[in-house]
């Protein structure tokens, strides 16, 4: 058993702190285990309760029948060292310490004894400090934050709380499946690394996301060289907060870690094929991309736009995020100029006109799939009454499906600009493996990233060859 294993798969959890009344934080997350559908033993620990939302609650966690994985700390500070003795003395494995009141105010103190004690039983802590933790191959949603994560293979990893939890929310609404959500908090002891080290392993992960704030003093060039490492076997996106001056010192006194210098960090984060977003909106428009796309096998990318100013827009967007758009040769212009009126353009945008039909995205968008020669495909879509979004959305996904039954896969974003049916053709997009975005710029960023992380392997792996 790997030492993380207790954290994101754990046979059984203690909820210490478990509280009889609901909206109290103990008693959020006893209901968030429970009605998530955690399929292993929950065991509530509260002395003054004899059963929680109709469980059996224990007054210590030494009185449980059973072994203990992990145990979830959610009483005040003053109270969390006696928790921990018991819990070290169980044979519990994992402590998630809820508990603020540690370094963040200056504790440092008492987070020290926490880990000492921790340690003195081989227990590992996440926290102190945080929300919590969701596994949602385990259908185990160990936070107070929203409960009806959508599950999914994008890990997301958190160092500041309230963002962490908003985000949560905000993933549901824009139907973001999540494998994992870890809460870092005050990083006592395991630490932003070792959970991204974990998770590169993790088959149920396909990439990594992070926020970042800082990394405790001492710890950077360990951070690194695990990074190193992640990053060759999973895509890692961090928006690292804290850029400029200002929000460094505001970073520094929010977890009480080391922002430093925001050049370091850029440089630094590079080097170790760190993708670094400048906002999680971006974070999470390129964690989709990754989620749901093979990466491209080459560089040459086309446009396909039924508008001329979204083509342009998105040809702009493609010089600025360093994406190559092909010139396709005579013969490939007679293949897409069979699905546009005269007036059309078989360039690079390919140009439907607003004539086009989702008959005619269709057949260009296969010409795209089966020409050796394209690797890359971005189709941009401007509401038009003679094109039904969905119709377009049904006829994109047919098209991709077709072309993998030929074994044919290559990475396809779309932008869809438009209004209500549009917002929905969208959803049906990205419930069916294309990524789709509201405007040129995100879809064209989306693609550049998959290219950046696919050019970064290849490097790495022929310097490595060398
Ligand atoms: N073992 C187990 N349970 C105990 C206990 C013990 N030794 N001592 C008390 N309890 C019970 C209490 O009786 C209570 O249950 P009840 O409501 O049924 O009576 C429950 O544990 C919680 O204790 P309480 O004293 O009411 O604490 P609280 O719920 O008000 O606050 C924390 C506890 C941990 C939530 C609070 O101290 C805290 O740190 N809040 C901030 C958390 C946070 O924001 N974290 C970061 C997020 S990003």
């Amino acid at each position: 058993m790997k030492t993380l294993d207790a954290l994101f798969n754990p046979r059984s959890i203690a909820i210490v702190g478990a509280s009889r009344k609901p909206g109290k934080i103990g008693h959020e997350i006893l209901r968030n285990l429970i009605e998530y559908g955690f399929s292993k033993k929950v065991y509530p620990v509260n002395p003054n309760a004899q059963e929680i939302l109709g469980i059996k609650s224990y007054p210590i966690v030494k009185s449980i029948p059973d072994e203990v994985d992990m145990a979830i700390i959610s009483v005040p500070a003053e109270k969390v060292l006696d928790a921990v003795k018991d819990c070290g003395e169980k044979g519990v494995k994992v402590l998630v310490v809820i508990t603020s009141g540690f370094s963040e105010v200056g504790n440092e103190e008492l987070e020290r004894k926490l880990v000492e004690l921790a340690h003195k039983y081989g227990m590992r802590v996440l926290g102190p400090n945080i929300f919590g933790v969701v596994y949602t191959p385990q259908r185990m949603n160990a936070t107070f934050g929203p409960r009806d994560i959508l599950p999914g293979s994008i890990a997301f990893i958190t160092q500041s709380g309230a963002l962490g939890i908003a985000l949560m929310g905000w993933t549901i609404l824009e139907e973001i499946g999540l494998s994992a959500i870890v809460s870092m908090g005050n990083m006592a002891d395991i630490d932003v690394a070792e959970v991204s080290e974990y998770l590169a392993d993790d088959p149920n992960t396909k990439v990594i996301t992070i926020y970042l704030e800082g990394l405790k003093p001492g710890t950077g060039s360990r951070f690194l060289s695990v990074m190193r490492k992640v990053t060759m076997r999973k895509p890692v996106i961090v928006v690292k907060a804290g850029r400029s001056e200002r929000g460094a010192a505001a970073a520094a006194s929010h977890t009480g870690s080391l922002a430093g210098s925001d050049k370091v960090y850029d440089a630094a984060m590079k080097q170790a094929g760190i993708l670094r977003a400048l906002n999680v909106e971006e974070m999470f428009d390129w964690a989709r991309a990754f989620a749901l796309l093979p990466l491209p096998k080459g560089e040459n990318t086309v446009i396909i736009t039924n508008g001329g100013g979204a083509g342009v827009m998105a040809t702009d967007a493609a010089e600025d995020y360093g994406v190559k758009l092909y010139d396709p040769p005579e013969d490939v212009k007679k293949k897409f100029r069979k699905y546009m009126p005269w007036f059309g353009s078989p360039k690079n945008p390919v140009d439907l006109t607003g004539m086009a039909t989702p008959k005619e995205y269709y057949c260009a968008v296969k010409e795209a799939l089966y020409e050796d020669r394209i690797h890359n495909i971005i189709v941009l879509y401007c509401r038009t009454a003679v094109c039904d979004p969905m119709e377009l959305a049904k006829a994109l996904v047919n098209a991709v499906r077709e072309a993998k039954r030929d074994d044919i896969e290559k990475p396809i974003t779309v932008a869809m600009i438009g209004g209500e049916d549009v917002a929905k053709a969208m959803k049906y997009l990205n419930r069916n493996g294309i990524p789709a975005y509201p405007i040129p710029e995100r879809a064209v960023s989306a693609m550049s990233v998959l290219i950046r992380y696919a050019r970064y392997l290849k490097q790495v792996r022929e310097v490595k060859n060398v």
